[in-house]
């Protein structure tokens, strides 16, 4: 038999734009990236809680370019980032007679609504477009930029999804005035993971800003400037390797005990509340490596808890981090690619971490240097 070997690659193009208030009938972006013209046909899938706050306007918006929508609503948190709800959106595909295309779906919410559209639009007819209006702070500067999608599956966290950009995002803080304190600190934690890694003015300026920017829900003038550090230097860092071909991933900072630590908690921890426990713990990890010293480890943790996250948490246990290691030691194809800080806007990857390492770093977290306790 002759064989054949078949070579081809796909360009990812996509865009993300920041704007205030997307709704305001005098504002054209959202008109302009979803192409609504009148008689335009729009599935548009919304978080049942932002369908509560913002749904009236969102009509109004619709209404005022004759474009004819229909609106599917998702209950967001984690429990309901599964398979059933991606068949929910396919459901709602069919019934609307989606042109698979020319009618991008929309998605409007945190990023259990937007992963889990993400991944219906890729699998609907082997990929239909969508556009994301992220309206949580994780969505804005994280689950709203990228290109991955998913679903949870069996107690694991987003086993199951795709590499599939959305074709524009829109950016927009004005939803998070109505967002809870808890879930601006929660994405508070993606961006001081960032900061961490790549960008300490970024740092500085959360250490500086960090409370007003939870009390005033992102009022503030420096918001914009936060929100343009963090999406910049996450899409600066996501680019070059947007498929994840190099699993050496400095955004996985934060994000090597948590997916374990997240799902064992049984909700108890929000993703960014698991990546600041991850964050404290491999920090503690830099910090007996001499690669951070005590005072930058402190001002990560000062910052964290001046977010209002936490550091530790009862399911870290020295169990579980390890299963949580392992695991991703294996999601990393065998080799761990740990990043952890090495001064306050840098990192390097560490391979070999022991189960003895860990045990006392979580030691120093819960001990000697409880700094959550100072
Ligand atoms: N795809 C990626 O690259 C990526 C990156 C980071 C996180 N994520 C995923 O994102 C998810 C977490 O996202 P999340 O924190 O946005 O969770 P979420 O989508 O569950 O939203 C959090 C809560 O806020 C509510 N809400 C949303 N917008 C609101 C608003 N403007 N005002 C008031 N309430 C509002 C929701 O109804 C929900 O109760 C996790 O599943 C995580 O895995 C994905």
């Amino acid at each position: 038999m002759v064989s054949w070997s078949v070579r081809t690659y796909e360009e990812m193009t996509y865009r993300v734009h920041g704007t205030v208030d997307c709704f305001a009938g005098e504002n054209e972006l959202l008109a302009t990236v979803a192409q609504l013209r009148p008689g335009a046909r729009r599935l548009v899938v919304v978080d049942r809680e932002v369908d509560g706050l913002y749904g009236r306007r969102l009509r109004d918006y619709f209404a005022g370019r004759h474009a004819d929508i229909e609106i599917l609503t998702l209950s967001a948190g984690e429990k309901n980032k599964e398979l059933s709800t991606v068949y929910e959106v396919v459901d709602a595909a069919d019934r609307f007679g989606l042109n698979r295309r020319s009618d991008p779906i929309l998605a409007i919410g945190g990023g259990v609504v937007t992963d889990v559209v993400g991944l219906a639009a890729s699998l609907y007819r082997r990929g239909t477009p969508f556009i994301r209006i992220p309206t949580t702070l994780i969505g804005l500067i994280d689950a709203g930029v990228g290109v991955k999608t998913g679903v949870n599956y069996d107690g694991r966290k987003n086993r199951l999804g795709t590499y599939y950009p959305s074709i524009d995002t829109i950016l927009d803080c004005s939803f998070l005035r109505s967002l809870p304190a808890r879930h601006i600190s929660n994405g508070l934690a993606e961006a001081i993971k960032i900061a961490i890694v790549r960008d300490r003015t970024l740092f500085e300026l959360l250490e500086k800003h960090a409370v007003e920017l939870i009390d005033t829900r992102f009022a503030v003038p420096v918001a914009d400037e936060v929100i343009a550090h963090a999406v910049g230097n996450m899409l600066g860092e996501l680019e070059p390797n947007l498929l994840e071909q190099d699993l050496h991933r400095l955004v996985d900072f934060g994000h090597t005990f948590s997916p374990g630590i997240e799902m064992v908690s049984g909700g108890a921890l929000l993703h960014g509340e698991a990546v600041a426990v991850d964050m404290t713990l491999s920090t503690a990890l830099a910090l007996q490596r001499g690669m951070v010293d005590r005072a930058e480890a402190e001002r990560i943790t000062g910052l964290l808890r001046r977010s209002r996250l936490p550091t530790r948490h009862p399911a870290c246990t020295l169990d579980e981090a390890w299963r949580a290691l392992e695991e991703t030691r294996r999601h990393r194809d065998g080799a761990l690619h740990c990043p952890l800080p090495s001064g306050l806007g840098r990192a390097e990857f560490v391979e070999n971490i022991t189960r003895d390492e860990v045990a006392s770093a979580l030691a120093l977290v819960g001990g000697a240097l409880a700094w959550d306790e100072q």
